[in-house]
């Protein structure tokens, strides 16, 4: 049965491709309400904390709504195999990083996603994300099923972050553009809360005031 299943998905998704390329646009949709962002506190509203260490651990718990979401989880799993959904369930067809954390050799996550997201005619599916670095994220950055406390800790340190500087993790989140998908989900996905610009002023107070962490 899921041999079968996955065929078909793959044959819709190709023809849903196929359309898209040729230039003709899905029927509008109905007008459901898109989901909207849950807010997201400016970094500006945590000056009154007076003691740095405090306010730093404060910026970082603001900042783990955005890293605790789904939109990030899902592309951020401990077991190598991505997960869908706001309730993160396994990646259906089932999926894998494979060498490259780009799927496995002939089914690679590009023979689905695309460079942008794609609405479907689907109602259970409304679109399948895209971007072009579209791929799993690697095994030092694996945080699912993680506390915020331990999470902190894995991507400050370099020796379990992947040899990563502050400032370079800064700029993956403030600007990288797959980390941007996280706030333009595509159709029927709720966004990352607040803005990537907000999220991203977080994170930089978060350094400025000596990168805390909140108890593992
Ligand atoms: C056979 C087609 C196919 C392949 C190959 C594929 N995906 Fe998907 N993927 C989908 C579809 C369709 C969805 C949308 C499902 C939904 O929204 O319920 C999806 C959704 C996702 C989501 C969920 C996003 C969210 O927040 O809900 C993630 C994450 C994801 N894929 C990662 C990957 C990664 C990483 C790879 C490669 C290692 C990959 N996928 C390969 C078809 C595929
Ligand atoms: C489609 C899958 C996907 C989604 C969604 C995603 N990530 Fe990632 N993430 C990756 C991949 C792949 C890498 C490795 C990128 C690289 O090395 O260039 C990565 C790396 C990272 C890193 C390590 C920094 C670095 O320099 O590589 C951080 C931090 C990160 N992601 C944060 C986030 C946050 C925060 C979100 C949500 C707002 C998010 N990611 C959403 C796939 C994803």
């Amino acid at each position: 049965m899921r041999v079968v299943t996955v065929v078909i998905l793959a044959g819709a998704l190709a023809a849903a491709g196929a359309v898209m390329a040729g230039g003709i646009a899905a029927p509008p949709a109905a007008p459901a309400p898109a989901p909207q962002p849950a807010p997201l506190k400016t970094a500006a509203s945590f000056q009154s904390i007076k003691d740095p260490a405090a306010r730093s651990i404060a910026l970082f718990t603001e900042a783990g709504k955005v890293i605790q979401s789904p939109r990030c989880m899902n592309c951020h799993p401990v077991q190598r195999a991505p997960t869908q959904g706001d309730d993160m369930h396994p990646h259906n067809p089932p999926m894998v990083a494979g060498d490259s954390g780009h799927g496995p050799a002939g089914m690679p996550c590009f023979s689905c996603h695309q460079q942008a997201n794609v609405p479907t005619w689907g109602d259970s599916i409304k679109s399948i994300p895209g971007d072009p670095k579209w791929g799993l994220a690697p095994a030092e950055m694996a945080w699912q099923g993680k506390s915020l406390g331990a999470i902190c800790n894995q991507i400050k340190t370099p020796a379990t972050n992947g040899g990563r500087s502050l400032t370079e993790l800064h700029h993956h989140m403030a600007d990288d553009h797959l980390v941007g998908w996280a706030w333009n989900p595509g159709a029927g996905r709720k966004p990352a809360p607040g803005t990537q610009a907000q999220f991203g002023e977080l994170i930089q107070a978060w350094i400025d005031t000596g990168a805390k962490c909140p108890k593992a």
